[in-house]
């Protein structure tokens, strides 16, 4: 069954927003052909953009991304500012672009007129994401369809409005599917090394223990020359994490590729934080190579690479590289 999150896309104190995402979910709740969820914007204070497109390095982006995920299509209850949608929206969308791809959309717009005009430029937006949106619109005035302008009393046609743009929704996040199922691969796996940077993050050496194969062979930065097996994997984490009082994993440039049950991946990853004996370090920038099987339908490392370039003159590793 399709999941369908519907996104309550304003944020102010007071909104009637709210009463507007409420209708729509009681409306779907009486469907039996897809899962309907409220994805309210105030649950994901997302700042500025301050990301590059899928190189995930903040918390914010990596909940956000998780919830959209999560669903095969969306019902977007906008409301309309100067004559365009509010800039929490459009910020929520731009933060995106993989998770957003061959999903159905479709819009509920509500304000002095009816919102339309916000919804015709989130249709735009829309089309640069891959997202299809449905024709089928329900747009609520103020002055008609909220008593007093203030409670929603939406009339009749915008009920059935509403019926048969679910009905679309419902229909094109279901056929869109199979296109949808490309990408999930490199969706999960780009998910699979952020629980990996959370599980660092966090020293949590039972997350970590799941994200590996039991027989995983690490050639990590730190001697023998290799690491076999998954314990050995995680005595290694271990005494990195004795090692610091508090530490932070970053990610840059994470590149995938997969194919079938098999995947592999590169990025460049730092390690910095505050060591036992208090002294800040920023750690030294590595180059991290990933190798993933799909085991039992889940993605696992089975092999990592990681290291710093050699100086050959002197022998010793180069660690102040940045990328
Ligand atoms: C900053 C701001 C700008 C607005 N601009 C418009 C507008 O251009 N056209 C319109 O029809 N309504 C406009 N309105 C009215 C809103 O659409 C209406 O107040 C709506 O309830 C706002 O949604 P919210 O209550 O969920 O925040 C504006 C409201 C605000 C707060």
């Amino acid at each position: 069954m399709v999941k369908i999150g519907i996104i309550l896309g304003s944020t102010r104190p007071g909104r009637r927003g709210e009463q507007v995402a409420r209708w729509v979910a009681e409306r779907a709740a009486r469907r039996g052909d897809a899962e309907f969820e409220v994805v309210d914007l105030l649950d994901h204070p997302l700042p500025h953009l301050d990301e590059l497109p899928g190189e995930y390095l903040h918390a914010h982006t990596r909940a956000w991304s998780q919830t959209i995920t999560r669903f095969d299509g969306f019902v977007v209850v906008t409301p309309e500012y100067n004559h365009s949608a509010p800039a929490a929206l459009k910020n929520a969308l731009d933060f995106l672009r993989d998770e957003w791809r061959n999903k159905a959309i479709g819009f509920v717009s509500y304000g002095g007129v009816g919102g339309a005009r916000a919804v015709e430029q989130l249709r735009l937006v829309c089309g640069a994401l891959d997202l299809a949106d449905v024709a089928v619109q329900v747009t609520l005035p103020l002055a008609t369809e909220f008593e007093n302008l203030a409670t929603l009393k939406p009339g009749e046609h915008n009920v059935v409005a509403l019926d048969k743009l679910l009905d679309q929704v419902v229909a094109w996040s279901g056929a869109l599917g199979p296109l949808r199922s490309t990408s999930t691969d490199e969706d999960e796996l780009r998910a699979h090394v952020g629980r990996i940077v959370d599980g660092i993050r966090a020293k949590d050496l039972d997350a970590l223990g799941r994200l590996y194969s039991e027989d995983v062979v690490s050639f990590d930065v730190q001697p023998p020359l290799q690491h076999a097996g998954v314990d050995a994997k995680l005595k290694n984490w271990s005494e990195a994490f004795d090692a610091f009082e508090e530490l932070d994993y970053e990610v840059r440039d994470l590149t995938l590729t997969t194919g079938g049950t098999v995947a592999f991946g590169h990025c460049f990853g730092r390690l910095s934080g505050t060591l036992r004996n208090g002294i800040a370090t920023d750690g030294m920038w590595v180059r991290a190579t990933f190798c993933f099987r799909k085991i039992d339908g889940s993605w696992l490392v089975t092999h990592d690479q990681v290291s710093v370039p050699l100086d050959i003159a002197t022998g010793g590793g180069v660690t102040d590289l940045v990328p």
